[in-house]
């Protein structure tokens, strides 16, 4: 695959992840489309991403004037179709897979064919969302971790047909946007969520079993093992709905029971306590997201 100068970068989906996405590429010097079938979440982003740079101007981390060019490298794109123009795309929609196929079947036939098509998912294999597309050597996984402006790692995840040259470009961007790029493989929860979600369900069965306290459980891993959040705490973090759906897929895809979800994770998704955005998980929080 011969190398392309990237300059133009097309995110799809504008919530968390995609937004934080779109400052990243914006504030690395990027042109970018930010696309959202949703025209009131396109302009959510649009806000969030403005007062997170207002705030950087603030703290004096970022010059007034490269806050205002910045804002002016993300245009707001309604149609999927204004991809034409983009040298590389990554998606950033709902963890569902009939909604990602469609997104790339749609992606497949509104870019050129040299570009790249990259999905943020956590979870879902990346060689069953390239078969979606006639471009499966070009699609790969670009695997953010939340909250985006501050996370340094991105995970690369390479499908079955992934080409060598696509994950090289790819790791190449990761770098241009300030990231550090990891290659794993795409088997179930790749290696990020192979490793961090059996590890908070593991912290929910030490709660649902008694052998600690919520606070006990998160002030081991935070004052024992210097995590920055409890596990109970980041999985309010990160969306106990979405801790749920990686654990399913990890023991679907492996067939072991040593990834069953936790009883109590399950209540608590069935309950409607997912955490920070519900504001109710295994702490409340107010209107903000901020713990009471
Ligand atoms: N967007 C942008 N910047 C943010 C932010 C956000 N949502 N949240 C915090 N920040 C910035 C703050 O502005 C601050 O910046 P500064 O140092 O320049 O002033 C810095 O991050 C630290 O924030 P705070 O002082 O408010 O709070 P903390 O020091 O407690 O840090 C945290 C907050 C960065 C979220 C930290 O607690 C942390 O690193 N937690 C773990 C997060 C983690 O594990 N993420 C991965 C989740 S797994 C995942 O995403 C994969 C998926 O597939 C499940």
């Amino acid at each position: 695959m011969e190398r392309v100068t990237l300059r133009t970068i097309g995110v799809v989906g504008s919530g968390q992840m995609g937004r934080g996405i779109a400052q990243v590429a914006a504030q690395a010097g990027f042109d970018v489309l930010l696309h959202d079938q949703d025209p009131a979440a396109l302009g959510a982003a649009r806000t969030f991403i403005e007062s997170s740079l207002k705030r950087q101007v603030e703290k004096g981390k970022l010059p007034e004037p490269v806050r205002a060019e910045t804002l002016g490298r993300i245009r707001a794109v309604a149609e999927p179709g204004a991809f034409s123009t983009a040298d590389f795309v990554i998606e950033a929609v709902s963890e569902d897979p009939a909604i990602k196929t469609r997104v790339f079947a749609t992606l497949d036939a509104a870019c050129r064919t040299g570009v790249i098509l990259a999905s943020n998912t956590s979870s879902i294999s990346i060689t069953k969302i390239a078969s979606a597309t006639r471009r499966p050597d070009r699609v790969v996984g670009m695997h953010f971790m939340n909250p985006v402006p501050v996370m340094e790692l991105v995970e690369i995840v390479a499908g079955q047909a992934t080409s060598e040259g696509t994950l090289e470009t790819t790791r190449d961007l990761a770098k241009a946007l300030g990231r550090t790029p990891v290659t794993a493989q795409d088997y179930p929860g790749f290696i990020s969520n192979r490793v961090l979600m059996p590890m908070i369900n593991e912290a929910v069965y030490a709660l649902y079993e008694g052998v600690g306290g919520r606070d006990d459980i998160d002030t081991v891993l935070r004052l024992g093992m210097r995590h920055p959040m409890g596990p109970l705490a980041l999985a309010d973090f990160i969306g106990l709905d979405t801790c749920l759906a990686i654990m399913e897929i990890l023991h679907q895809g492996f067939g072991d029971p040593k990834y069953r979800p936790c009883p109590l994770l399950r209540r608590m998704v069935d309950a409607g306590h997912l955490g920070r955005k519900s504001g109710r998980g295994f702490y409340e929080y107010d209107a903000g997201g901020e713990p009471r």
